[in-house]
């Protein structure tokens, strides 16, 4: 158990942790005495076959996790107590997922990344009521790749992923040839990675913080699939780590300890054309990437966060500070221990997959997108369209005015009406301090350019959310196919959760 006067004698530095008057609570507390546990690996859930369609009980429910050493943490979590089974798919099954809500509150669930009928989402309006069954039902047409499900309850997302609503889901296609490891939990394994913050009691302590509604919910413990200080005893000369951040707002720069090349073979949507050799990977909330570590026998190498050295101007005040803290400190994620003797499990692949890149000129509209965070120390408790005082008119960037366009989220308001079987071009500005990670529902887009310059390899595959960095112009280019609907719309918005609750999202239906 951390105490917040444990955390500062960890830092070292008492000064660190409180900055223009305002603590900084999002700095990772390392302490090398915390005892290391084995990586807890998530259960498999692949259904039970019925008459052509694979169907998956998730029942959701509340629990007690024991992350702590001597206190107990009440949770949230679906067959089980944090977190989610790991949902196996194969490519074109039809699926039944029997969301069945055990909890005392309303919630949801919603298949992310997947492209599917608008009634079928789990979004906001697939409310799932207490003791009620809500089935959805679909028919899988993605790639092979890393996908997950969370909450998308209205205003409370954030707070049920924090509790624990979040799992991963992995995609397979049965005609897979490509030479990948895929021993689930041997060679081929799930890292969900989140930051909590804990009372002295266990408990989690949500929003208590003035930068909490301002940057999103930051903790100082990492979890990696709920495990704390993890440790994963590898066997085999490759390992592929299905890298999912499930935190509500913190953006990871991995990395490895002694700074060794790694391969990403996938993003968001699927398999890249081949493998991208890197050192450090920036994964923002709701992006996926996997990737490939080679081994030596008998070592230890560490999967680490790798500070970014914040370029956001240093003026006085609380929010400068507080953007140039953000992602500016090194701690460790996940150590990776190497047997003495391992299996030589795959050689590198040349090239995976081809990718089918959409080509500008079929796009027939192109739509902008600016994501602001509103001026202004309110509360952003209240809700609507428009601009003006009633949203926020004072000065500053903060008090949790989250708009896209100008407006907040509203459950009754359409914002953008699409044309069944077009293609678009959606350009997306930032003029807020920070990144927002964007995430559009109903399938996968690919990137076109960021200020005009093309992606990097990495980001060159299927991608269902992307990084808006601050002053960035970012276009993305999607099809909208298959499924239409003027009742039901599909979401957009910005993926750290106390943004999306605070008003950063909003609805499109494709007519
Ligand atoms: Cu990961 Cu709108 O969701
Ligand atoms: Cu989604
Ligand atoms: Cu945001």
């Amino acid at each position: 158990m951390i105490t917040r006067r444990q955390l500062v004698k960890h830092l070292g530095v008492g000064s660190l942790v409180t900055l223009g008057g305002f603590p900084v609570s999002y700095l990772v507390a390392q302490s090398p005495t915390t005892p290391q546990n084995t990586l807890a690996i998530p259960p498999q859930l692949a259904g039970t076959a019925s008459a052509g369609v694979q169907h998956f009980n998730l029942h959701v429910q509340a629990g007690s996790s024991r992350f702590m050493e001597n206190a107990d943490t009440p949770t949230l979590g679906i067959n089980g107590n944090y977190l989610g089974p790991t949902l196996r798919f194969n490519r074109n099954d039809k699926v039944a997922l029997h969301v069945d809500n055990g909890l005392a509150e309303p919630t949801t669930l919603h298949w992310h990344g997947f492209h599917l009928p608008a009634t079928e989402d789990g979004g906001p309006h697939q409310v799932v009521e207490p003791g009620t069954v809500w089935t959805a039902r679909f028919d899988v047409v993605q790639f092979a790749g890393t996908f997950w499900y969370h909450s998308h309850m209205m205003d409370k997302s954030g707070e049920q992923v924090y509790q624990g609503l979040a799992g991963m889901i992995i995609v397979d296609e049965p005609e897979q040839s490509y030479p990948l490891p895929n021993v689930y939990g041997v060679d081929d394994i799930p890292v969900i990675v989140q930051d909590r913050r804990f009372d002295d009691d266990g408990t989690f302590r949500y929003m208590n913080l003035y930068e909490d509604m301002v940057v999103g919910m930051r903790g100082e413990t990492i979890l990696v699939n709920g495990t704390v200080n993890p440790v994963f005893e590898a066997s085999t000369r490759f390992i592929r780590l299905r890298l999912l951040n499930a935190s509500n707002a913190r953006t990871y720069t991995f990395a490895l300890s002694d700074r060794r090349q790694f391969y990403q073979i996938a993003s968001d949507g699927g398999l890249l054309s081949g493998p991208v050799p890197m050192t450090t990977l920036e994964l923002a909330v709701a992006e996926r990437a996997e990737i490939l570590v080679e081994l030596r026998a008998g070592e230890e190498v560490k999967l680490v966060n790798e500070a970014v050295q914040s370029g956001f101007p240093e003026f006085p005040g609380a929010m400068s500070q507080m953007m140039r803290e953000l992602d500016a400190q090194n701690f460790d994620i996940l150590t990776l221990r190497a047997q003495s003797q391992l299996a030589d499990n795959i050689v590198l692949p040349e090239s995976l997959t081809s990718i089918y890149r959409l080509p500008e000129a079929a796009a027939t509209t192109t739509r902008r997108f600016q994501l602001s965070m509103g001026s202004g120390m309110r509360s952003g408790e209240d809700r609507g369209p428009g601009r003006g005082n009633r949203n926020g008119g004072g000065g500053g960037h903060g008090g949790g005015n989250f708009l896209i366009n100008g407006r907040r989220m509203a459950e009754d308001f359409i914002n953008e009406t699409i044309e069944l079987n077009t293609t678009e071009i959606w350009e997306l500005t930032n003029n807020s301090p920070m990144m927002h990670p964007f995430h559009v529902h109903n399938g996968q887009f690919q990137l076109l350019d960021r200020n005009g310059v093309a992606p990097p390899a990495n980001e060159m595959g299927w991608k269902d959310t992307v990084r808006v960095g601050s002053g960035e112009r970012v276009r993305i280019i999607m099809r909208f196919t298959d499924f239409s609907n003027a009742e039901a719309p599909y979401m957009y918005h910005c993926h750290i959760l106390e943004h999306e609750d605070r008003g950063m999202m909003g609805q499109f239906v494709v007519v």
